[in-house]
């Protein structure tokens, strides 16, 4: 029974991992899908334990009103939800109990990943859908692509704009940079690339 169960979710894994791929392979700069090493959808390098996050209340939500080419990623995520490792970068200290409520990202590809790189680490983040996550910058050379959500996002030197699903982007390694969301949710892509991928970011 166990060893069906193990089956059924790196069944699941494995789906929502590949719509994930197919997105950043339809998506994202070339100079960046060259990064993505040759992986065994189907067979993970490792497993990682289950943990939930009180931010996936948003996921229906997420899914309704992302626009028609995003939403498979997105019900892949939801097939796949219980058997999956959600995490948190901060602590409470860091931003406070309610940030903690409306945030969390899911890794597919890094060091500590499901599937393993040191060049390029990618998932996905998600945010409520009233939050902000305040400005903090790292080593890392970063790219979003919001799927569904129009949030507001601040880069240093540019200030806020509103960016809806289907932007790409970029924030340069070092570079000041924040999010926030009022009135709905968001989730996007992201792909780190550069420096220290393990980096804890810079609270600025
Ligand atoms: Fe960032």
């Amino acid at each position: 029974m166990e060893i069906q169960q193990a089956s059924i979710d790196i069944m699941r894994l494995s789906g929502f991992a590949e719509a994930w791929r197919q997105l950043l392979q339809s998506e994202c700069p070339q100079d960046w899908c060259r990064l993505l090493p040759d992986i065994d959808i189907s067979s993970p390098d490792r497993m990682l334990e289950p943990k939930t996050l009180p931010v996936l209340k948003f996921l229906p939500r997420l899914a309704s009103g992302a626009p028609l080419p995003y939403r498979g990623v997105i019900d892949r995520l939801i097939d796949a939800r219980d058997t999956l490792h959600f995490g948190q970068t901060y602590s409470e200290e860091d931003f406070g109990e309610d940030f903690l409520s409306q945030y969390g990202w899911i890794k597919l590809l890094g060091p500590d990943a499901y599937w393993h790189s040191e060049r390029l680490s990618s998932g996905f983040l998600i945010l409520g859908d009233s939050n902000t996550y305040p400005q903090h910058r790292h080593q890392a050379e970063e790219i979003y692509l919001p799927i569904s959500g129009d949030a507001q996002w601040y880069r240093e030197h540019d200030g806020w704009q509103q960016q809806p699903a289907g932007t790409l982007i970029h924030h340069p390694g070092g570079i000041e940079h924040a999010m926030r969301t009022q009135g709905e949710p968001l989730i996007a892509l992201y792909l780190w690339r550069g420096g220290n991928l393990m980096q804890k970011s810079e609270i600025c």
